[in-house]
């Protein structure tokens, strides 16, 4: 027997089904992909987030074969995939358009990838049949594409996608189409399908909502770059940039030089006073520059007469968001906060002077991009 190659023993003992080295892609001198690394665990469910044009579709098209990458490695359970023929990785896709053949039907549709590899009829009938019970499609056989609803398509590309019962699903925004009850239904039909199949997704959504409720792990994507990678809570509580911290969630992005801090607060003031945020091992000393976020739902408001300490404005607008109150807070220094904080008082009227403030532990310090 042949030895086993690093790779193939690193699939094996950490269960790494994909890893994605140093993949780089330029179109046209344009780098579109600047170095992505990412190891994927069997059965995890990692979602790339980002706007749009960071390079999401990219790096699935090249893990799928579907486009080469300039640089780097592509390794598939073991082994280097990298200039490998689509068809010869264990890798399906549900792609951004999820376009079924128009002129054939269901049961064709979701067949066909079967047909094409010859299996016998009875098995493409059974494996077929499997698939629509799974997206719980049954009895659609003989639909055409044109007589079902968006979400029905979308169910029935998924279950053309995992017919063959692929190792690794790649799905770019597989739900985009679909208004917004659908989705929060589809979301927990494929996130309970991922878990009883067992298949790895990757998974692309703008929506990072449904980034935070479905994935293991978010990878935060930036012109071409994973800016962080981490579970939801990582990214949401412990954003490390501004970016991050603004692109799931907005946070409020809080400027100001460090002064009178300690061991475990780092203090800082500004234009419109005073603001604090848990050290966290940070090496911050008095006189440099702090960024900190603070998400709108920890943010208090107090009136200035109770002296408490924070930055000074003026409530500039008041509205309701997801049955949150929501108060914007135009900041002496032109800059604004929102305060979606549960409980807040619901008096607060434009033009009112306010302190905001916020708990030191709920604020984290951010490196400042862009
Ligand atoms: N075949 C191509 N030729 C030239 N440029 C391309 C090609 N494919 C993608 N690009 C460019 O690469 C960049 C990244 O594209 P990509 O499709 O990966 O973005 P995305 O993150 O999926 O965006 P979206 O959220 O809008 O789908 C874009 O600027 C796009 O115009
Ligand atoms: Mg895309």
């Amino acid at each position: 027997m042949r030895n086993k190659t690093s790779l193939e023993r690193l699939a094996e003992v950490e269960d790494v089904i994909l890893r994605l080295e140093n993949i780089k892609k330029s179109f046209d001198g344009v780098t579109v992909l600047n170095g992505i690394d990412l190891d994927v665990k069997r059965g995890e469910f990692i979602t790339l987030l980002g706007s749009s044009g960071c390079g999401k579709t990219t790096t699935l098209r090249i893990i799928g074969g579907l486009e080469t990458a300039d640089e780097g490695r592509v390794i598939l359970e073991g082994v280097d995939v990298t200039n490998e023929e689509p068809n010869k990785r264990n890798v399906n896709t549900v792609f951004q358009n999820y376009a079924l053949f128009p002129h054939m039907n269901v049961e064709q549709n979701v067949g066909y990838s079967l047909k094409i590899r010859r299996r016998s009829k009875e098995d493409i009938k059974k494996a077929v049949s499997d698939a629509l019970q799974m997206v719980q499609l049954e009895g659609y056989e003989k639909r055409m594409p044109n007589e079902l609803s968006g979400g029905q398509r979308q169910r029935i590309a998924i279950a053309r996608a995992i017919v063959n019962e692929p190792k690794v699903l790649l799905l770019d925004e597989p739900l985009g189409a679909l208004d917004l009850k659908l989705r929060r239904q589809m979301q927990i039909e494929l996130k309970r399908l991922q878990k009883r199949l067992g298949i790895t997704f990757i998974y692309i959504t703008h929506d990072q909502e449904e980034a935070l409720n479905m994935s293991d792990r978010i990878a935060v994507m930036r012109n071409g770059v994973f800016e962080q990678l981490g579970t939801a809570s990582d990214v949401y509580d412990r954003p490390r940039t501004s970016y991050v911290a603004e692109f799931v969630g907005s946070a409020n992005i809080i400027r100001g030089t460090a002064q009178g801090s300690d061991e475990n607060t780092v203090r800082f003031v500004n234009s419109c006073g005073t603001g604090e945020v848990s050290r966290n091992g940070a090496a911050i000393k008095d006189g440099e520059d702090v960024v900190t976020a603070v998400r709108s739902e920890h943010i208090d408001l107090c009136s200035p007469e109770s002296g408490a300490k924070g930055l000074r404005g003026t409530v500039k607008e008041k509205s309701f968001s997801g049955g949150m109150l929501r108060i914007e807070v135009g900041l002496e220094d032109g800059t604004s906060v929102v305060s979606s904080r549960h409980g807040i008082n619901a008096d607060w009227v434009p033009g009112d002077a306010v302190i905001a403030s916020w708990d030191p532990e709920k604020a984290v310090l951010v490196d400042l991009e862009g």
